[in-house]
């Protein structure tokens, strides 16, 4: 993976230019970078901010040739392959609060957003973005409460093209591992080990009813377990639900 990289000063979205070259036949693994976006996109249609000179934009494109509805797996895959390639780069404590958004010190250090172009039983592509602070020293007050970066938090200033190629090298191998299976088993006990919600009571927000529990970690198909009050066990969707610590 990112054998192909297509970098570019200013882009809107690195998404849309790693889609865009899916839709010209780019290779599988092909890399679309940028130092800045004018229209970076987050999750829940939300924006991501893109200042230039001090952060990681990047969407790797991929062409499985596994189900569509699988795909929602690779976000976990590349939110364990990011954190664990930080944590190598920075000795820090980094961890994933599931499903994929990536923490140091309970602020949100990574972001990361997948789309995917399919038909109903065949993907022609997927787009896997990610969004990393590295070198902001501030954010807006939006959300300077929730955000930070790995400099504000070690006060080192690091180099982004070797946190891609690391992260790159990373992903490269738990995808393997991925396809072995075709689930996430190979690596579910170490993104557990890193999961910041594992153990601790969490509310379960987007149900029918909002409920407390405990959350005990993913299973092999990428889904929260928690175990309710009643001690039942449910097994919570990423697209259903969000999680909050509490
Ligand atoms: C989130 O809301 O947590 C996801 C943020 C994803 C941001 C990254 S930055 C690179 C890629 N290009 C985008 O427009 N978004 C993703």
């Amino acid at each position: 993976a990112g054998q192909e990289i297509h970098y570019f000063p200013e882009t809107d979205s690195t998404n849309i230019r790693a889609k865009e070259l899916g839709e010209k036949g780019a290779s599988h693994g092909a890399l679309a970078v940028a130092d800045r976006q004018s229209a970076g996109r987050g999750r829940r249609g939300r924006g991501w901010e893109s200042p230039p000179g001090c952060s990681i934009y990047m969407s790797i494109l991929l062409r499985p040739s596994f189900l569509p509805s699988s795909a929602p797996m690779l976000t976990l895959v590349m939110a364990y392959s990011t954190a664990e390639a930080l944590q190598e780069c920075t000795g820090q404590e980094i961890r994933i609060k599931w499903p994929n958004d990536i923490v140091l010190n309970q602020k949100k250090l990574v972001g990361i957003l997948t789309e995917m172009s399919s038909e109903i039983d065949y993907i022609n592509h997927v787009v896997i973005g990610v969004g990393i602070n590295v070198n902001m020293d501030s954010f807006s007050e939006e959300i300077a409460k929730t955000a930070t970066s790995l400099r504000i938090e070690t006060g080192q200033v690091m180099k982004r093209s070797t946190l891609i190629a690391e992260i790159m090298k990373h992903f490269e191998r738990n995808y393997d591992t991925f396809l072995q299976s075709g689930d996430l088993s190979g690596i579910r006990e170490d993104y557990n080990r890193l999961l910041v919600n594992c153990g601790k009571e969490v509310r379960i927000l987007g149900a029918k009813e909002p409920y407390q529990a405990l959350a005990l970690g993913i299973n092999d198909s990428g889904e929260l377990l928690v175990r309710k009050q009643d001690g039942s066990e449910e097994a919570v969707y990423a697209g259903e639900v969000s999680v909050r610590g509490i």
